[in-house]
Parts: C-alpha cells; structure tokens; sequence
C-alpha cells in the first residue's frame, strides 16, 4: 500500500530530524517543514482523495496519527529548550557533583538571646517581650525616674512625640509584666534598646539588653547575687567570677553594677581590649526593685520584695566569642557571620 508507506517514512524521517534540531531557530524550520500549512504532514494527507476509495479510511488514520506523533514529538522538544536543557544530543556527565545549597542559620545575637533564655528557664524564668516604641509612663514615670532625670534628655533617648520614645532599655517591660500579673512574678525579657550614642567598636544606637525581674514574698538581695553569679557560670565559664559594684539606679535600691571576671589577660595586660588591665569587664546593672516601682504598678510593697538586672547582649557575646568590634554584629557581612 503505497501511501502508508510513505506516511510511515515521513513519520521516521521527521522524528529523526527533529533529534538533530539543536536550537530554537532550527525547531521553527523544523516545524513549517514538517506541520506548517504547506508542510509535508498537510501535503501527503491531499493524497487521500487520489487513493482508491477502500483504503482512504486507513490512510487518512494513519495520517492523522502521524500528524499527533509529531505534533506532541514538538511540543516535548519545544519545553527542553525553554527549561534550558540540553538537546539530547550533548552528552551529560552523571557523575558530575551536584550543587549544594546553602543552608541559612540564625544570627549570633538571636542564637545568644535564645541561649540566655535557656539558661534562665532552668532557674524558673518565663519570657515576656514588650514594645520598643514605649510611653513616658512605662519607661520612666513608673520607673521612679523623676521629671529632671537625665535619661529623659533627648541626648540620651530618641523621641517621636513628646511623650512616645524608642525605648532607650528594657527595665520599661518590668512595668508591663507587674501590671499585667500579681506575684510571685519570675521573668526576663530580651530585647533591642535604642540611645543616640555616637557608633564606635563599643557602642551602637541600636543594641540588645536582657531584663530579669523577680519578685514575691521574701525575696533578697543574696537571691539576686546567686542568680547572677550561676548565669554567668553557666553561660561564660564554670571559673568566671563576678562582682558587684555599688552604683545608682532610680527603680532599685540598693543598686550595683555587675562585673565579670576578664578571662583574657586576668588583670594582667593594660592594653587589654576587654577590660584595660582592670581584671573586671561590666555587664549591667541590677538591684532591689524600689519600693516605689512596686507601688506604681499596684504591688503591696509592705509584703513583697523583688530584685532586677539589666544586662547587655553584644557585651556578652562579644567576650564570650573575642569579639572586637561591636559594628561587625550589624554590617550583615556574611563572612563573618557564617563563623558563629
Ligand atoms: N536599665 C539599666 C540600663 O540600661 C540597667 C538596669 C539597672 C536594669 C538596674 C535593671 C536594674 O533592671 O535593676 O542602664
């Protein structure tokens, strides 16, 4: 039967074309020839009227056949080169390795902070988080700050109202917890904290304080050294030593300032960059929780006693892992962060 024949050789002919089309251009000249208008698909099937009457009905499915193979033989070949592969003509080496992704991971402070945490939760202590846009009210009035107090100057706190700040440290969330929740009351609070400072290896306007605040019935002031101390253990060394300093805070009293030993140069080196041959590298402040902060927030401050700390992340972890230059935690190089 001579037209099948021929249909069947134009199929064979066609698809082995098709394998050699190495591009775009190539599959387009490839296409018209073979199911343009004018192409050889659309000019055997004219044969179908010269053929004698009882073979048309095989021919013309035969044809139509055909027709489909290469119509679907071209629309597969048409999707490899849009998705880029090669012709299947180019060899591939399967041995090749393959392209590894790069897995992200956390930022050392965010991977501090959820160490702090931690810690800190063994000891009993839940978390509470509060705004870092912050009112007059929870950043100093019920912090005992009084109106004349310089950490009210816009020197030393970024204003946006006259009485809306970016909250300069996270003492502000110790009111949001009391006047939410009556004692006992065990929590610290991570968080940024913004001040005006001029940026330089130690200080940033942007930075990271962790608050703790415990209060109830009997609470002391050896609680707070004890908690402090075996954080610090915890966190640092089993051999850190801290201390204690006197100082002044309006919501505490008494108030100290905590210091950790410097495992550097021991006091040693007074080019030390850590802590300048001193021995003592200061972390943050703490103290008894002042009567009068227990009252604004509606504690009977006859009954209960409370201790709090405020303590600087990157100062943490920039001695932990000999960090020299707090920038380097916000310059987002990945060369550096990739370390940690
Ligand atoms: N808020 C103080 C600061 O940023 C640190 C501080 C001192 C926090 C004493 C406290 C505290 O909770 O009791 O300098």
């Amino acid at each position: 039967m001579a037209g099948t024949e021929q249909l069947e050789k134009l199929r064979a002919d066609a698809l082995a074309a098709l394998r050699d089309v190495a591009d775009n251009d190539a599959l387009e000249t490839w296409r018209v020839k073979y199911l343009g208008m004018k192409g050889a698909v659309k000019s055997a099937m004219k044969l179908l009227k010269d053929l004698p009457r009882e073979v048309r009905p095989a021919f013309g499915k035969l044809a139509n056949e055909v027709q489909q193979a290469l119509s679907s033989a071209f629309g597969s070949r048409k999707q490899e080169f849009a998705a880029g592969r090669p012709a299947e003509t180019t060899p591939v080496d399967m041995s090749l390795p393959g392209r590894t992704v790069r897995m992200g991971h956390r930022h050392i402070i965010t991977q501090t902070i959820e160490e702090i945490i931690e810690i800190f939760a063994r000891m009993g202590f839940t978390v509470a988080r509060g705004p870092e846009v912050e009112d007059e009210w929870h950043i100093f009035d019920a912090l005992n700050m009084p109106a004349e107090h310089t950490a009210r100057d816009p020197l030393e706190t970024f204003y946006i109202t006259p009485s809306v700040v970016l909250r300069s440290e996270t003492s502000s969330v110790q009111i949001r917890v009391m006047e939410n929740q009556s004692p006992p009351v065990r929590v610290v609070s991570p968080g940024r904290v913004y001040r005006p400072d001029t940026v330089d290896a130690t200080h940033s306007f942007m930075f990271h304080q962790v608050e703790g605040l415990y209060v109830d019935e009997g609470v002391s002031m050896a609680d707070l050294k004890t908690c402090v101390d075996q954080f610090c253990k915890a966190y640092f060394a089993p051999d850190v030593r801290t201390r204690f300093r006197p100082h002044f805070f309006p919501f505490t009293e008494p108030s100290a300032e905590v210091d950790i030993s410097c495992h550097a140069c021991e006091g040693q080196d007074e080019r030390c960059p850590l802590c300048k041959g001193s021995g003592w590298i200061e972390l943050g402040g703490c103290g008894m929780v002042d009567p009068n902060v227990l009252e604004a927030v509606g504690y009977d401050a006859e009954k209960y006693t409370g201790w709090a700390f405020g303590l600087g992340i990157e100062r943490m972890l920039m001695r932990k892992h000999g960090i020299p230059d707090i920038r380097l935690l916000f310059e987002n190089d990945v060369r550096f962060l990739r370390q940690f």
